[in-house]
């Protein structure tokens, strides 16, 4: 099976869902980020630091075209993946591409927990982090729009909801799993 590519926004879900879905179905589970880190000995925040977001994007096309060739993998990919070079178009030639839509309010409050980790958003207030979120969005749908399928990713919030979302999308992409 082509590889299964999980996109959307800082806090829309990849991670999470990802690793639900590889337990289920026994697709093997790539977060790219963690990907990049273990390659590179080094956090993505200490890569922008050290490169810049340019050369974190050069990285991160880099790593993208390698787990690309993986066979019977769900890829956790960061947010802005989709949005630079011809990532998305790569992606759609080499697999399936899922977006996690998200409500704004979900995002909030998962990034208001979870923005020290990325470099992007980890010096916002709680009200900067919202609009932020807002923009950022209304900028990067057209290329999340590009995906091939979109998948509704709010409840995620405990055991039992990763659980009913996970089972949800693999019967939405009809991948067989352990019931
Ligand atoms: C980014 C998202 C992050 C990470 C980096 C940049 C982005 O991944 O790749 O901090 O541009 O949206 P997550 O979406 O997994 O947080």
């Amino acid at each position: 099976m082509r590889p299964i590519f999980l996109i959307g926004y800082m806090g829309s879900g990849k991670s999470t869902l990802g690793r639900a879905v590889s337990a289920l179905s026994g697709l093997q589970f790539v977060d790219l980020d963690n990907y990049i880190e273990g390659r590179f000995h080094m956090s993505v925040r200490e890569l922008f630091a050290q490169r810049g977001e340019e050369g974190f994007r050069q990285v991160e096309r880099n790593m993208l075209h390698e787990v690309a060739d993986f066979e019977n993998v769900i890829v956790a990919c960061g947010g802005g993946t989709p949005c630079f070079f011809d990532n998305m178009q790569y992606m759609n030639d080499h697999g399936i591409t899922v977006f996690l839509d998200t409500s704004i309010d979900k995002l909030h409050s998962r990034l208001m927990r979870g923005r020290h980790k990325r470099p992007l958003i980890a010096d916002k207030t709680d009200d900067e982090l919202r609009q932020f979120i807002i923009d950022a969005l209304a900028g990067r749908m057209q290329h999340y729009s590009q995906a091939q399928i979109s998948f509704t990713a709010d409840e995620l919030e405990c055991r039992s909801q990763i659980s009913v979302t996970s089972h949800r999308f693999c019967q939405q992409l009809s991948i067989p799993f352990e019931p």
